[in-house]
């Protein structure tokens, strides 16, 4: 029976995986075993924190059900997602900069016809979002469904409420760009919003005395054949979190000025029942391939 040295361990694990015959998955593997016995060495880890460690991820798993990911969570508030989002874009080209796409994209993004309100019975101010979908040339893609999500103005989630099972989706939905590329709806301007915190992951979070907010946003998932999939978000400008949003979501092209109206009617030319605000956010599309994400509940299933 052989006897190691740390670093002579090291060497012995990574060899093991020597005969693994995917080589992505050896590489993978093997530089997971350098970077976790690095970890172990620089910070001396004790019995009881290696404990702490396996209990905190067995509950982070235990937490997990078929429309709640907490090790995305996990992920999102270590920064992790959205260094894969950055090393995975590094060439935008122009394109419209890319975020997380976040565990509230469940995926029943019905089409609705444009102009449609898409948050008829929530309370909250009302607003008009207008976009347009182009290739980086800047000439419009038609027929490219978009869908559009974001929170209420308690700052939850349709599918985060009990009521979703029977009242269905609410400030989701799924629009067609027309032969201009254009899209547009009717909503409420969305508000800053705390990430679940009943969970290991929220726990963390407060007790490392982070703040556990996202700043106000309505997210995107744009989909035209034939492009990079775009899964973004566009932020509220002069939300009070943008610099500190506890996901590491923001990009400053992201950004949009969201102008307050008091015209009488909307740009589609129909009444507005009272001030309301103009999103105006327009989307370039990335020649490329890529499929789009799978809602939470369908990866699940198919799994
Ligand atoms: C969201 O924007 O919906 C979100 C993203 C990451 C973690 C939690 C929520
Ligand atoms: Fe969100």
């Amino acid at each position: 029976m052989p006897q190691f040295k740390d670093n002579e361990l090291t060497a012995a694990v990574i060899q093991s995986f020597e005969e693994t015959p995917d080589p992505r998955v050896k590489f993978l593997l093997q530089e997971l075993v350098k970077s976790l016995h690095d970890f172990v060495r620089k910070t001396d880890l004790s019995f009881d924190e290696w404990g702490y460690a396996i209990d905190f991820l067995t509950r982070t798993g235990q937490k997990c059900t078929p429309t709640r990911q907490e090790f995305i969570l996990l992920s999102d508030v270590l920064g992790v997602s959205m260094l894969v989002d950055a090393v995975n874009h590094r060439q935008r080209d122009g394109a419209t900069e890319t975020t997380v796409l976040g565990p509230f994209y469940v995926g029943e993004h019905k089409t609705m016809p444009h102009g449609a309100d898409i948050s008829a019975d929530l309370s909250g101010d009302r607003m008009f979002v207008q976009s347009r979908v182009t290739d980086l040339a800047g000439k419009p893609l038609a027929g490219v469904p978009v869908d559009v999500w974001h929170a209420d103005d308690d700052g939850f989630y349709d599918s985060q409420r009990p009521s979703y099972e029977t009242l269905g989706p609410s400030s989701r939905a799924r629009f067609v760009t027309d032969a201009d590329g254009r899209f547009f709806f009717r909503t409420i301007l969305p508000c800053s919003y705390p990430i679940p915190t009943d969970g290991p992951v929220g726990e963390m979070i407060l007790q490392t005395r982070r703040h556990p907010m996202r700043p106000a946003h309505v997210h995107f998932l744009v989909n035209a054949p034939g492009y990079e999939p775009l899964i973004t978000h566009v932020f509220i400008e002069g939300d009070k979190y943008l610099d500190t949003d506890v996901v590491f979501g923001v990009k400053d092209d992201l950004i949009s000025r969201i102008e307050k109206r008091s015209d009488p009617v909307m740009p589609d030319g129909k009444p507005a029942s009272g001030p309301w605000h103009l999103m105006a956010y327009d989307f370039r599309m990335k020649p490329g391939a890529g499929t789009a994400p799978k809602p939470l509940m369908a990866a699940t299933e198919a799994a």
